[in-house]
């Protein structure tokens, strides 16, 4: 910490700005990382003695396989160190190979919090104050989920960088200025890291308030800024500017041999000191600077002393100075469920959370919005059917099973109660456009469907991965594949919705959430996220499954119609938790009703390829919420495999996390072959061909019923119905009907060569077409 203040110090007395470069650790290699931090500061020996520093602070990188705080340039940078094999270790590692070598500079982490959180926080930073590294700017761990991290840093002497967005309202400034302990980092506008052509006009007043609220904190400003002039224009408000897209374009752009010279040569004209006045910076940096400055807009820049920055504000500080004005939340500590929940986003996403948690409340409080909410019942196909599946209760031999008909929903599954509630909350927030993530489409085309209904603008973003293909299936299938996909886009497309198709990451439904929360950032003030399950940071798992209750609700009143009793269980799968969550929560302080989740076993729990984040994983932190999340040793976080695209996800709602761990629910993992079971039984026996995702529930509930007694009662929720699916099922079959001795193929030609009934069929419908 105390070498942050010194550079900022000496940067004031030679009055300059200054020049804060990021590199992704392990980009483009991980050999290269230390030489490139060595290439930055190089051209003199950083502080002491003061010569010809090019620039003042390093950040470094720590790759995260999700960073949703980053823009393309940087999260691919991210995505080649790991697959360079770059972790924590390996940068606490770099760090200490070029101070070997000398480097003086102060070298600030800059990353994401689940890596950090799963190398065990205090170690790392104690691991970080021995490799030299000065102080922390975590994108995902806003302060009031950081009071223990602080704490740790504060026990180190190293800093915890606040981070302030153009849109963190008076109270949250004046709080956030109170812990800065070194600098504070601003976010010059809102939306991710990269370059862009011109600097946010109110960046001078934002840079105005953030110092005339912290009085000497110095202030770094980042995001957007990628050439001289802009570094000099920037260097007016701030007394330092974070250059990291631009670096990275510049590795790229260079061959592997040259990329040290030209990094060291791309500082040295961002910071003006190209050849031909280099014998200025011989005798100052500083006058050159000054008059690269206009000096009638010059704001006076500070020298931070040991006074301004003590220890920081306890806790209770911290929550002061939350409620310093009306402002402020009146709830300031996010909503947890346990240990689970909370908000770990970056800054710029806090201020419109609250917003949103505002408005909810409101919402929830209010009997005239429930009244809006319930007159759109029979346009939801509400209330919903619960009946007797009496051929699936004979066939185990156990409990009555029950279903309850979410796949009659107009648009085929429960999304649509989530849907139509979180667009009349939009609506009274006076937000115009809608943006949301969908896996299966189901989402996506409930989100289309209510925007269409209600007026909104509406943007989807959708994974563009394919199902793997196996060996079996051959090349004319993929063509299918891609035609499925189209399908759902097209139907949304219908809709009028705008369907992005995210080509990133592992191109699946995690890579849509990470997209939608970069684009919400970019447009807060006109757009609502309408998250499609109980995920993300709060208050959204809060408000899914609000919407979401009325399934267990209607239950409930249902079963108690025709039973005269609760249910002695009720079954849902999940995937990030939404039905299941609607399902339970009803019924969570009936502690007789049994309450079984059902997760993606995909290939089986031993292997990789599943989605059970539940039965199979450990805590962590993804999309802004602590929850079970499929992650690796170094918290990266898992590719995961399901037949049935809308369980694809290695998060899981944090009440669900919750239940698991006060063991008021039980989590299973139902195999692909299994939830063919499942989806074959319901087919044959009730006439029912239901969604893949609610298969996996069907075959739990089967299990579970041969285990109780004739005359128990046990409710599955359906989920969605099977439409959109059966081409998958078609596709699947030879791989998986005959682990189940399932077999619809028809015999092709002479021989022994089959094919599935559909793909043959459709092979006909083409001849002929
Ligand atoms: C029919 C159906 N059921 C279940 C799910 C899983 O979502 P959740 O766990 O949020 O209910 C999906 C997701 O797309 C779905 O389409």
């Amino acid at each position: 910490m105390d070498r942050i203040k010194k550079t900022f110090a000496t940067c004031k007395a030679e009055g300059r700005g200054a020049l804060v470069t990021y590199v992704t650790a392990g980009f483009p290699t991980v050999e290269a990382t230390a030489g490139l931090m060595l290439a930055m500061e190089a051209g003199g020996s950083g502080l002491w003695p003061v010569k010809l520093t090019i620039l003042d602070i390093i950040e470094l990188g720590l790759p995260f396989t999700d960073p949703i705080a980053d823009g393309p340039t940087i999260q691919k940078a991210n995505t080649i160190a790991l697959e360079n094999g770059m972790s924590a270790t390996a940068a606490l590692k770099a760090v200490r190979d070029a101070r070997k070598k000398g480097l003086k500079v102060p070298v600030l982490f800059m990353g994401y919090y689940n890596p950090v959180l799963i190398y065990g926080e205090q170690k790392f930073v104690k691991d970080c104050r021995e490799a030299g590294v000065d102080g922390f700017v975590i994108c995902d761990l806003p302060p009031e989920e950081a009071v223990k991290f602080r704490g740790f840093c504060n026990n180190e002497g190293l800093s915890y960088v606040p981070l302030i967005a153009p849109s963190t309202n008076p109270s949250r400034l004046k709080f956030l200025c109170s812990i800065a302990d070194s600098f504070i980092y601003v976010v010059s506008r809102m939306g991710t890291t990269g370059v862009s052509g011109t600097l946010n006009a109110g960046l001078g007043d934002l840079c105005k308030r953030v110092h005339e609220t912290s009085r000497n904190i110095p202030i770094a400003v980042g995001f957007g800024v990628s050439t001289r002039d802009q570094f000099v224009s920037v260097s007016q408000f701030s007394e330092g500017v974070v250059i990291g897209s631009q670096v990275i374009n510049v590795i790229s752009q260079s061959k592997p041999e040259e990329v040290n010279e030209k990094v060291k040569e791309f500082c040295q004209m961002i910071v003006g000191r190209d050849g031909e006045d280099s014998s200025i910076h011989e005798v100052g940096i500083a006058g050159a600077n000054r008059k690269a400055k206009e000096p009638a807009n010059v704001h006076p820049t500070s020298v931070i002393t040991e006074k301004d920055v003590g220890p920081g504000p306890g806790l209770m500080d911290q929550l002061n100075a939350l409620n310093i004005d009306g402002e402020a939340n009146s709830q300031p500590i996010p909503s947890r469920f346990g240990e689970f929940g909370g908000q770990y986003v970056p800054e710029a996403l806090m201020d419109c959370l609250a917003e949103l948690e505002r408005g909810f409340i409101e919402a929830n409080n209010d009997p005239k919005f429930w009244e809006e909410f319930q007159s759109h019942y029979p346009y939801m196909g509400r209330p919903g059917q619960l009946h007797l599946a009496e051929h699936l209760t004979e066939k185990c031999g156990g409990a009555n099973i029950w279903l309850k008909r979410e796949d009659l929903n107009h648009t085929g599954s429960h999304k649509i109660n989530n849907a139509i509630g979180q667009v009349l909350i939009a609506k009274r927030l006076g937000k115009t456009e809608i943006i949301a993530e969908t896996g299966a489409g189901q989402h996506g085309v409930a989100t289309a469907t209510v925007c269409a209904k209600f007026g909104l603008k509406c943007t989807v973003y959708m994974g563009a991965s394919l199902r793997i293909l196996t060996p079996q299936r051959c090349a004319y299938l993929l063509k299918e594949d891609v035609r499925r996909q189209a399908l759902n886009v097209f139907r949304m497309k219908l809709l009028g919705a705008r369907v992005i198709s995210v080509d990133a990451g592992t191109r699946t439904l995690r890579d849509a959430v990470n997209e939608a929360l970069r684009s919400w950032v970019s447009n807060l003030s006109t757009t609502h996220y309408l998250i499609g399950s109980a995920i993300g940071p709060h208050p959204f798992p809060t408000i899914v499954r609000t919407f979401q209750s009325v399934i267990g609700n209607e239950t409930k009143k249902q079963l108690m119609e025709k039973r005269g009793k609760l249910p002695d269980a009720v079954v849902a799968c999940v995937g990030g938790g939404s039905n299941c969550a609607g399902m339970f929560y009803p019924f969570a302080n009936d502690l007789s009703v049994k309450m079984l989740g059902v997760e993606a076993g995909g290939d089986g729990l031993e292997t990789t390829r599943h989605a059970a984040t539940l039965a199979g994983g450990s805590k962590g932190v993804l999309h802004g919420v602590r929850t079970y999340i499929l992650q690796d040793a170094e918290g990266q976080i898992s590719d995961t495999h399901s037949v049935s695209a809308g369980l694809d996800y290695p998060g899981v709602g944090p009440e669900l996390a919750s239940w698991k761990d006060s063991n008021r629910a039980k989590f299973i993992a139902a195999s692909d072959a299994e939830a063919f079971e499942g989806f074959r039984a319901l087919s044959e026996l009730e006439g029912i061909i239901p969604a893949l995702e609610s298969a996996h529930a069907i075959f739990g509930g089967m299990e579970l019923a041969k285990t109780m007694k004739p005359g128990e009662d046990i409710v599955i929720c359906l989920s969605g119905r099977g439409d959109k699916d059966v081409q998958s099922v078609a596709e699947e079959l030879p791989n998986i009907g005959p682990k189940i001795g399932w077999d619809l193929r028809f015999p092709v030609g002479s021989g022994s060569k089959y094919r599935s009934g559909i793909s043959c069929m459709l092979r006909v419908g083409k001849k002929a077409s």
